[in-house]
């Protein structure tokens, strides 16, 4: 609705470890085949954080690009907010790490839902930046689960990959950025996909504590069921709350876990496979920087309009979800400096 306050993405930019793991070099490692992981992932390839990178380095990387694009520097944006699962430290937040390398005062915290932290975070700036609170908010999707993956284990190691993805919000009046907001989780599931013994919880006898080793856990059929109801069901409801119809959508960016998922998302939407964005393929699970990253893909491939109405759709440990409708552009956010000095910078 035009007057009421808006949070327009008018940056966006994503950052990936050099490194490629394909499945031929996973075949070495573990008993799987190229064949399998296609045909039941649809994966082909992802990037493993080198010793080089950090959950730092790229969202730094990321962010940069982003504040790049929308013509502005670190100390003009009012908040950061980081979704993560894999800071690199627990004290201090990822955000304040991003900060250090930034620069300027904002405020700074992360979010933790996983591979929905993304839009879960998305969420959250665009509701400090509609409630007039703040003017400009980035956010960043971004994780190294590669660090918690058992190379061992054929069942988790061939689907995770590293990145990082951000986007900036900026105020305006036009009806464009997040227009509806479904987050939902069923912490009943938490057991489905976690990573155990990386907190402040320690087990009463010391005997326990191999069990507690630091690798990611996935009950993956369990998951699996999961993820294609409720990536269906939660961007159908995006859609349905932002008073659209499925016609309306113009491009879904789904999180990129199983391409089978993403397959049956869009069946849910009935939207033709050139209206879903699909890069599992190169990098594989990044969980939380997955929908950030298909956005920057998106948009360089020149598939993004001046009013677009696109799905964000994410699912993944808590278990949790989380989709949005998303207007694409920039129109009505004033790029003039008196103008930003006027909303009160
Ligand atoms: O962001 C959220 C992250 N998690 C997910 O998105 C996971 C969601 N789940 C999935 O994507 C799928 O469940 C998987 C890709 C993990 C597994 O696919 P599936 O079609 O559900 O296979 P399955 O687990 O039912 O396993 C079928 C067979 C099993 O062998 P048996 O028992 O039939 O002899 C597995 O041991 O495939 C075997 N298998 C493999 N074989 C070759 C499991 N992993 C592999 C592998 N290579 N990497």
């Amino acid at each position: 609705m035009a007057g009421t306050r808006h949070a327009a993405i008018t940056g966006w930019g994503m950052a990936m470890p050099d490194r490629i793991l394909t499945n031929a070099d996973l075949a070495e490692m573990v008993e799987t085949s190229d064949e399998w992981i296609v045909s039941r992932t649809g994966i082909r390839e992802r990037r493993i954080a080198g010793t080089q990178d950090t959950t730092t380095s790229l969202s730094v990387g990321a962010a940069r690009q982003a504040l790049d694009r929308a013509g502005i520097t670190a100390d003009e944006i009012d908040l950061i907010i980081v979704g993560t699962c894999t800071p690199d430290q627990f004290l201090v937040s990822q955000a304040c790490l991003v900060q250090a390398e930034l620069g300027g005062t904002a405020g700074a915290f992360d979010l933790g839902a996983a591979c929905s932290g993304f839009v879960y975070a998305l969420a959250t700036g665009s509701q400090f930046v509609q409630t007039g609170l703040h003017n400009r908010v980035l956010v960043i999707g971004v994780d190294t689960l590669t660090r918690f993956v058992d190379y061992t284990d054929r069942t988790t190691c061939v689907l995770f990959g590293d990145g990082a993805g951000a986007v900036v919000l900026e105020a305006t009046d036009e009806e464009r950025g997040l227009l509806s907001t479904v987050l939902g989780a069923d912490g009943a599931g938490n057991k489905h996909l976690y990573i155990p013994g990386w907190g402040a919880f320690v087990p009463e006898s010391a005997e326990l504590f191999p069990e507690y080793r630091p690798y990611l856990q996935m009950n993956g059929n369990e998951v699996f069921r999961f993820a294609v109801r409720v990536m269906g069901d939660a961007a159908a409801e995006a859609v349905e709350q932002a008073g659209l119809s499925f016609a309306d959508v113009d491009m879904l960016i789904p999180h990129q876990a199983n391409l089978r998922i993403i397959d049956a998302a869009a069946r849910r939407l009935d939207l033709p496979r050139d209206k879903v964005w699909v890069n599992v393929d190169r990098y594989g699970n990044t969980s939380a920087a997955s929908v950030p990253i298909a956005l920057c893909e998106a948009e360089a491939a020149g598939k993004l309009a001046e009013g677009d109405n696109l799905v964000f759709v994410a699912f993944g440990g808590g278990l949790s979800w989380a989709a949005g409708v998303v207007r694409w552009g920039t129109e009505g956010v004033c790029r003039d400096p008196a103008c930003r000095s006027r909303r009160g910078r």
